[in-house]
């Protein structure tokens, strides 16, 4: 049984929620708006969003922000985004940091100009000791990349002669992945109606919970999150045991 797995016959609250926020062109162009402006009405439920993670005590909250297809959209959008990447790291870290909250960026940053890696290098080290809740943004992120680099790193490895291919398990692939040291996904969340991954986490979803909803992300707030987190409690994680496996453990008392 992994680790995960307490049945304890109380009801289990997830510990790592991971979010595909989506649905901001569509509610700007509901509006008659510009999508830009979707993306920046998104700011305010990315705030709702750390809050109630927050409150909830979650040991982490992952949100999708960019992900490694999204340099396909028109040049405008793309430069719209980085700009308010930059902005709102600018004007957000402090709080954070405060709250005791640590930032992590996850994703191939290699890509992003030399002034915002220089101000994600910053926001990770000045919240690094942070102890309450990880906040992870996954920018230019893709989870094929993720696996892709966790290979190549264990390759490496191999070529350099530390490791045996026959040593390599699945804890070791694992352990080069991005979110490696967190607790595992409990909880996908996807917002605007789209019932896909596009690509995010992959590997690390294995066995979490998908929860997809209508509700376009910038209306997505404490309300919409607290129904996906009952709608969580309300499920029988199984882990490839049966109903009745998991039914005998709880009335044991062995989770
Ligand atoms: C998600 O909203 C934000 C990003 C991908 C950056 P979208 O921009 O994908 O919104 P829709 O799906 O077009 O409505
Ligand atoms: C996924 O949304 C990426 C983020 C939310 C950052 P998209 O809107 O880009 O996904 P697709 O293109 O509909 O699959
Ligand atoms: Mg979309």
């Amino acid at each position: 049984m992994p680790a995960t797995a307490a049945f304890d016959g109380q009801p289990q609250l997830p510990r790592h929620v991971a979010i595909i926020m989506d649905g901001n062109g569509r509610w700007a162009e509901q509006r008659g708006k510009l999508r830009v402006s979707g993306h920046k009405a998104g700011v305010k439920s990315v705030r709702e969003a750390v809050t109630f993670a927050y409150k909830l005590k979650l040991d982490a909250l992952t949100l999708f922000a960019f992900s490694s297809e999204n340099w396909r959209r028109p040049e405008d959008e793309v430069s719209a985004l980085m700009s308010l990447f930059i902005a709102v790291l600018g004007s957000e870290v402090r709080k954070l940091h405060r709250n005791n909250i640590r930032l992590r960026i996850i994703g191939e940053r290699g890509a992003f100009s030399e002034h915002l890696q220089r101000k994600i290098d910053d926001a990770e080290r000045l919240t690094a000791g942070n102890t309450g809740l990880t906040l992870n943004i996954a920018a230019n992120y893709g989870g094929r990349w993720d696996i892709t680099q966790a290979a190549r790193a264990l390759a490496e490895a191999v070529a350099a002669g530390r490791l045996v291919p026959g040593d390599i398990t699945e804890p070791l692939l694992d352990a080069q992945l991005q979110l490696a040291d967190l607790a595992p996904v409990d909880l996908l969340i996807r917002t605007g109606g789209e019932q896909r991954i596009s690509n995010f986490l992959l590997w690390q979803l294995a066995y979490a919970e998908l929860y997809f909803t209508p509700v376009l992300w910038p209306d997505f707030g404490e309300e919409s999150f607290s129904e996906a987190v009952a709608a969580f409690v309300g499920r029988e994680r199984r882990f490839g045991c049966t109903g009745a496996q998991i039914r005998a453990l709880v009335a044991d008392g062995q989770a």
